[in-house]
């Protein structure tokens, strides 16, 4: 197996700040079934932190995997209102996502912190994906790939090259994200291709496995034009998957 046969597709829906205990509970027991036939692809969903065990727990023996949407880079600590890596672990949790575009906008999250977060994270065992893009004006000002470049090179400086495959990258554009602004096909094949040959600068092998997502405005009718893209290897959502049916439709749409 090479290239994108040896990347298994990941459909992961990111809640944020969305849904109580009840309204997950209630969200998994209406998933489960619409997605248990659907082998070949993994499916996460990362809810806000007080509903993380008990989705860990509704979702055993299926094909969900839970992941947080932060964590701090340090096992403990005097850190007041901070998640550590082995507190999620112990959970259950797959993983997590980290820097995305809105803890890098409005919680001041650094490069230098998620150098930090990512071998933390691989450490207790957590799968990270690692959000970057790029904003409407670094777009349209040609900056697209100094940015990528940036992110991935100096968000990843500390993890092994034997490790990197395990990291999980999410392609979100600023502009995409919640704006129902997608990026185009070609867009979305571009900037991922770019960030895979980021990947192979440090390791072909580990490029070859890591798996990219494109994240932004991914909804049910756009979903298979991107999922069926070469390097994309599946989608981060946001909005499209608070709601059960149509979250089942966007993974049904994908190869
Ligand atoms: P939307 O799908 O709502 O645009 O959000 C994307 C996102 O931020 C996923 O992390």
């Amino acid at each position: 197996m090479s290239g994108a046969d040896a990347r298994r597709p990941l459909i992961a829906g990111n809640w944020k700040m969305y849904k109580t205990v009840a309204e997950a509970e209630s969200f998994v027991q209406s998933l489960l079934p619409r997605i248990a036939g659907r082998a070949g692809i993994d499916v996460g969903i990362c809810p806000p932190f007080p509903a993380l065990a008990a989705i860990v727990d509704s979702t055993r023996g299926s094909s969900v995997g839970v992941y947080a949407q932060n964590m701090h880079q340090e096992p403990e600590g005097a850190f007041t209102g901070e998640v550590s890596a082995p507190m999620l672990a112990e959970l259950g949790v797959q993983g997590t996502i980290l820097g995305h575009s809105e803890r890098r906008e409005q919680f001041g999250e650094s490069d230098r912190a998620l150098q930090l977060k990512l071998p933390a994270a691989l450490q207790a065992g957590l799968e990270p994906i690692l959000c970057v893009g790029e904003t409407e004006e670094e777009r349209e000002r040609g900056d697209t790939e100094r940015k990528l470049r940036h992110q991935v090179q100096e968000d990843l400086t500390r993890v092994e090259d034997a490790r990197l495959s395990e990291v999980v990258i999410a392609y979100e554009p600023i502009w995409a994200i919640g704006s129902g602004k997608v990026a185009t096909a070609e867009q979305a094949q571009e900037a991922i291709a770019f960030i895979r040959a980021l990947v192979a600068d440090r390791s072909r092998v580990a490029a070859e496995r890591t798996r990219i997502l494109y994240g932004g405005s991914v909804k049910a009718e756009n979903a298979q034009e991107l999922l069926a893209l070469p390097d994309v290897d599946g989608a981060l959502v946001g909005g499209a998957s608070l709601d059960a049916d149509t979250f089942a439709a966007i993974v049904a749409a994908a190869p």
